[in-house]
């Protein structure tokens, strides 16, 4: 599974970075307003993520009509040869899908909650599909399960061009390791959930202990 930040965050993404394990960022209009982002700054800061993350960078689009949306996408597309168009899944968001895959701009399609949205999206052209899993759970639903279905559903066919899950809205790392084991392609995750993956009490048991005991091999 690869892992993607989901944030806008500088510093975040480059310590991530700094890891080894970041393949990639997925931002929205909320995770920018979060970092107090200006419109007028908007295109700088993607593309200051694209030099951090020289993997798939999302960008979001806010248009409600298929032209707004293909415009403002290939605005984003001309940023950076990393950046994805984000598009949330509605029926312009499709239209503009699928003139972006013509066009040879990958696309993104957020806010997916069903299977018939993910598969649509695939055959829109979607290189990416996003199924938000804690949002679900928000409403005491599965959202472990639905991207389950998802997953299994989207790996059923071949759409003539590579599509792959992502797993979105993570709010743990259990939900890591459920996605891990459903074999989804990819986790977004917030840097607190990343953070969380990489600690577990006996880790840092153990190297407690041998450090000590490297301490008494130094003074020998
Ligand atoms: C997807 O790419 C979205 O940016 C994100 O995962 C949404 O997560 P949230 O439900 O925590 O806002």
């Amino acid at each position: 599974m690869k892992f993607f930040l989901d944030t806008a965050n500088l510093a975040d993404i480059e310590e991530a970075a700094s890891w080894g394990v970041l393949s990639g960022v997925t931002t929205n209009p909320t995770l920018y307003s979060r970092e107090g982002g200006k419109l007028a700054d908007f295109h700088a800061h993607l593309q200051r993520i694209c030099e951090l993350c020289p993997g798939p960078v999302s960008g979001e689009t806010v248009g409600l009509t298929r032209d707004e949306i293909v415009r403002e996408g290939e605005e984003l597309a001309a940023l950076a040869p990393n950046i994805i168009v984000k598009v949330p899944v509605m029926p312009e968001g499709l239209a503009a899908t699928k003139c972006l895959f013509d066009k040879g701009i990958k696309v993104n399609m957020t806010l997916c909650f069903t299977v018939p949205q993910a598969l649509l999206a695939a055959r829109a052209g979607a290189s990416y599909v996003s199924p938000f899993v804690g949002r679900f759970d928000d409403i005491s639903e599965d959202g472990i399960a639905h991207l389950a279905e998802t997953v299994q559903a989207v790996n059923n066919y071949d759409f003539g061009h590579d599509v792959e899950v992502i797993a979105a809205s993570i709010r743990s790392a259990n939900h890591v390791v459920q996605a891990g084991l459903i074999g989804c392609d990819i986790a977004t995750v917030p840097f607190a959930v990343l953070k969380n993956l990489v600690k577990h009490p006996l880790t840092d048991r153990g190297l407690e202990s041998f450090l000590a005991d490297w301490e008494k091999v130094k003074n020998s």
